[in-house]
């Protein structure tokens, strides 16, 4: 049973296939709106979410399909003690497809070894969020054309944010891809990453804690949120939220087709100021998430033989 668990688990070609279906279903939606009629996606969040879930679920509404699931660890029998394999094999009984968040690293894995239908990764802890970079993927494309010969700024939280690891996972198969991780030391990527995806890649890449002096080099910024949830005590969240605020004047000596992509929620590290600003995608980046999980719903649909 073909599951999405890591961005990895897609080659080159279905990423691009991915993109085309998205772009198509933005072009001809209607053509879209009843392959999934009579069939159920099950959203199993056990961490908080507002894009990822209603963006799951409208993307199975706009299908034609229904919706099952909970929001919350404590609306389910987790919180009596059931495991999440047990879970997945329930729910296999109930549903279609399971979109599932855990703030355990692995928990998904777990689940799509247990059921019986596909499963999607939508965050386990640290680790991975794959259908982000699907949204972040076909943000660049739509952007910039293309998925290659790009220079990608990573800003931020790059020791727990999962979509950071994700989108580097993803852009190191493509040619000519430069990265550069601006971070505070505590935050810095973890040395897995830099060790098996972007020197086992031989993708160039650079870190700092300067922001001002790499920002000519970049056509993609990739700003994310310092992630409080995960860090075990608050006197060093404190300290480090705000070690980067973008802000228009810190765009100065950006190039004037620089692209500024977050994967969402923003606390105080983008200023609203840049909102208006042409180079600030991160609105249209939500959009392209429901697209492209509408794309990966399809296929994996269509794999396991149920559409
Ligand atoms: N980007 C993202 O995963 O947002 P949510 O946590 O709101 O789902």
């Amino acid at each position: 049973m073909r599951s999405l668990i890591d961005i990895l688990d897609f080659s080159v070609d279905e990423l691009q296939e991915l993109i085309d279906t998205a772009n198509d279903i933005i072009a001809h939606p209607e053509q879209y709106s009843e392959r999934c009629r009579g069939k159920k996606l099950a959203t199993l969040f056990f961490e908080p979410s507002t894009r990822t879930r209603l963006s799951f679920e409208a993307a199975m509404y706009e299908l034609g399909g229904n919706v099952i699931g909970f929001a919350e660890a404590k609306s389910s029998s987790a919180a009596k003690g059931e495991s999440v394999a047990d879970t997945a094999r329930v729910i296999s009984c109930y549903a279609n497809i399971i979109a599932m968040r855990h703030p355990k690293e692995g928990a998904p894995l777990v689940a799509a070894m247990n059921a019986s239908i596909p499963v999607i990764n939508a965050g386990d802890g640290g680790h991975n969020h794959p259908t982000q970079t699907l949204a972040d993927l076909l943000t660049i494309y739509r952007e910039k054309g293309r998925l290659d010969h790009l220079t990608v700024g990573f800003c931020g939280d790059l020791k727990f944010g999962r979509t950071v690891h994700s989108l580097i996972n993803a852009l190191s198969r493509y040619e000519g891809i430069k990265v550069v991780l601006i971070s505070p030391e505590e935050l810095k990527l973890p040395s897995y990453v830099k060790k098996d995806v972007l020197a086992a890649n031989n993708i160039p890449y650079v870190q700092t804690t300067d922001l001002e002096s790499v920002m000519p080099e970049l056509d993609i910024l990739y700003m994310t949120r310092v992630q409080r949830e995960r860090f075990f005590n608050e006197e060093d969240y404190l300290r480090l939220k705000d070690s980067y605020i973008l802000t228009p004047d810190r765009l100065w000596n950006a190039k004037e087709d620089l692209s500024i992509l977050h994967p969402l929620p923003r606390v105080n590290e983008i200023s609203v100021a840049i909102d208006d600003d042409p180079r600030a995608c991160y609105f249209k980046q939500v959009l392209y998430g429901k697209y492209m999980r509408m794309a990966l719903i399809l296929k994996l649909l269509k794999e396991a033989g149920r559409i």
